[in-house]
């Protein structure tokens, strides 16, 4: 990854800097978070309440987490912590990254790309072997990781999967094999009432199911872009492109099978499926 060396005190992108977080950040990166993963994946999200409880965490590391800012607000942030590999009877120490979020108005402006750009160079000059993560798999290679199976590692519970991936930092990566385990903490925000309790301290946004997230799933398109209340929804990686308000309508049964199967028929009628 190709950027200048810097000790994350400050790097100016036009505008947008990239920094390390302090503590008058934190409400809106969490915020930003919270939006940034909100019904991606299905009806609401835990990452913001994550990013709360990994800044306590023994194995979180403020000083290689940075965040994006944009005309005073908090746009990006990358969140770095030590991990495991577990060879045996040897462990070695690896980092590992994540919530990554943008705000998303802010989506494909190359911020996601700028503070990974940082992160590794800040982490590789920290002599760290190397980062090892889950996300996603479409994204991430265009970055330089690459699927953990070249490198005998597995994940701990799950083997190998395709957003299972590395990014080789430092000398030495290439000796270490065995079952990567991240810090306790991420398995520790899982818990609905705490979440939902979590999410009142931020503006409300409704938990919902949309189509995007079985077609985000299946890696055949994502939301890219949200503006008010209107998603817009990137199929294929560019082939289409939709943008409706017709997908936060929840209690329309009718019309959102109708979406659902319209995508379907597009999809299958594109030959991919
Ligand atoms: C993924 C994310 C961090 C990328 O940040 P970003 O600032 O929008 O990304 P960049 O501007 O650096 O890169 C944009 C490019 O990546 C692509 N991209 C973005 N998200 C992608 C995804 N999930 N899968 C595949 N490609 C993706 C864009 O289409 C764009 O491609 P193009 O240059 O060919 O048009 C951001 O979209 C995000 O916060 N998403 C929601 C939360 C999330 O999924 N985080 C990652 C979890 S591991």
């Amino acid at each position: 990854m190709k950027n200048a060396k810097n000790n994350g005190e400050k790097t100016a992108m036009n505008n947008i800097t990239i920094r390390k977080e302090t503590k008058e950040d934190f409400y809106n990166t969490e915020h930003m978070v919270m939006r940034a993963f909100w019904n991606i994946h299905g009806p609401g999200c835990n990452e913001h309440l994550m990013v709360h409880k990994l800044r306590d965490a023994k194995e979180y590391l403020p000083e290689l987490s940075r965040v994006a800012e944009m005309d005073g607000q908090i746009v990006g942030a990358v969140f770095v912590s030590k991990a495991r590999v577990v060879d045996g009877d040897i462990e070695h120490e690896v980092l590992t990254i994540g919530p990554v979020a943008v705000e998303p108005t802010c989506f494909s402006m190359g911020i996601g790309g700028k503070m990974l750009a940082e992160v590794t160079d800040a982490a590789k000059a920290a002599g760290y072997k190397g980062i090892i993560m889950c996300g996603e798999p479409d994204y991430y290679p265009k970055h330089g990781f690459i699927t953990c199976d070249n490198f005998g590692i597995e994940h701990g519970d799950d083997g190998n999967f395709d957003a299972f991936m590395a990014y080789p930092l430092n000398d030495g990566f290439e000796d270490i094999h065995g079952k990567f385990y991240e810090a306790p903490v991420f398995e520790e925000c899982e818990d609905e009432a705490e979440i939902e309790e979590f999410t009142k301290n931020f503006p409300y946004y409704k938990p919902l199911k949309l189509s995007c997230q079985w077609l985000h799933k299946e890696r055949l398109g994502r939301i890219s872009e949200i503006q008010k209340n209107s998603y817009t929804i990137r199929f294929l990686k560019k082939t289409f492109r939709l943008s409706s308000k017709a997908l936060f309508i929840t209690k329309a049964p009718t019309s959102f099978r109708l979406w659902e199967t319209m995508l379907h028929l597009l999809i299958i009628r594109s030959g991919i499926l």
